[in-house]
């Protein structure tokens, strides 16, 4: 079988695998686009105010360069109008994909179709855009990091009695707080169910913001006082906000508090003992998948994606990553092994 047939039937069967992925929106490269040597990508990103995606943004571009690309960055500073503006100026520079990470995933939608009019396919990053036929989506396991942050609360039950509970969720626009929660609830709903754990208060931290999760946990200890055992933050920033509240009543250290994205305040909370656990998301290779992906497809070469899932619109092809829980007890043998974490800098303030 000559290699032409051969290409044909592995892109036709890449193509049925990638769910269409690229012959219905994006013929060749505009043909200015064309003239370029170098593929250009658009990054549009929802925030730069949280240490994470500064780690993405630099990860992506980084391999995007290795990869012969050049990248545009632009942050939204979680004005989903001013992202929507910024698609449609990455889409005026004509560049050859779009890579979003949306502030609102419903909200980009609108930035998903002006991309497809302009013949530009989009990767969603971490985050999924919903409603509308978006091309690619790569993220980690995030109804798993709801999991392991609430089987964490599971295991440690207090003997005989029942584990009285506060739960900050993540930005209500995020549709990544809703399946944190999601993988919480499948957790947490039989020990409620079971009278083993109760939830004494609960709400959602508007854009993440740490002062908001503090403010949920002043209005917490209002009500409560001391009497609840454990805070089921949704991420390492909203942890830090509650411990603020926790420290001023006097009793960080004393209470089991969660989080997400091995933030380097976080592990050093951990290791000192007022946080207890976080999750770590290896960006490194969400960050250089990605950008293998968007070169790909601003070259509109077959690219593989082995999962779907379902934005209400379409099954969206996806790339989903593994995570792993974060104790005092492996900070080694993850974050730093893995060098996403320096020892020195973890450790510097450990009492
Ligand atoms: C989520 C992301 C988390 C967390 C949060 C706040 O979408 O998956 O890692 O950082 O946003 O930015």
């Amino acid at each position: 079988m000559n290699l032409r047939i051969l290409l044909v039937v592995l892109s036709c069967a890449l193509s049925a695998v990638t769910g269409l992925v690229l012959s219905r929106h994006h013929a060749e490269p505009a043909r200015d686009s064309a003239a370029r040597t170098r593929p250009l990508i658009g990054l549009s990103m929802d925030t730069l105010k949280e240490e994470r995606w500064l780690a993405d943004r630099d990860l992506f571009t980084a391999r995007a360069k290795e990869l012969g690309a050049d990248v545009t960055v632009l942050s939204a500073n979680s004005d989903d109008a001013r992202q929507v503006n910024d698609v449609q100026s990455l889409i005026t520079q004509k560049v050859d994909a779009l890579v979003i990470i949306p502030h609102d995933g419903a909200a980009m939608a609108k930035g998903v179709a002006l991309a497809h009019e302009a013949g530009i396919p989009v990767l969603s990053y971490d985050r999924l855009i919903t409603g509308c036929d978006l091309d690619l989506y790569i993220t980690f396991d995030n109804v798993k990091v709801g999991e392991l942050q609430a089987r964490f609360i599971a295991d440690r039950l207090p003997a005989g009695g029942k584990l009285r509970l506060v739960r900050i969720y993540g930005a209500p626009t995020d549709n990544n707080a809703r399946l944190f929660k999601q993988g919480q609830d499948n957790i947490l709903q039989p020990l409620i169910s079971a009278g083993k754990i109760e939830v004494l208060h609960e709400d959602w931290a508007e854009d993440w913001r740490p002062e908001n999760a503090k403010k949920i946990m002043n209005a917490a200890i209002t009500k409560l006082g001391r009497e609840f055992d454990a805070v089921l933050a949704s991420n390492d920033g909203t942890a830090g906000g509650a411990i603020q509240a926790l420290t001023e009543a006097g009793v960080a250290g004393k209470i089991i508090v969660t989080g997400q994205d091995a933030d380097l305040a976080a592990c050093q909370r951990i290791v000192n003992g007022t946080q207890t656990m976080t999750v770590y998301k290896p960006i490194k290779l969400l960050a250089t998948q990605a950008a293998d992906l968007a070169v790909k497809l601003a070259k509109r070469r077959p690219l593989i994606a082995l999962s779907a899932t379902a934005n209400g619109s379409i099954d969206v092809p996806s790339v989903l990553l593994d995570i792993v829980a974060v104790t005092k007890d492996n900070m080694r043998e993850t974050v730093i092994k893995d060098g996403f974490r320096a020892e020195v800098d973890v450790y510097r303030e450990a009492r």
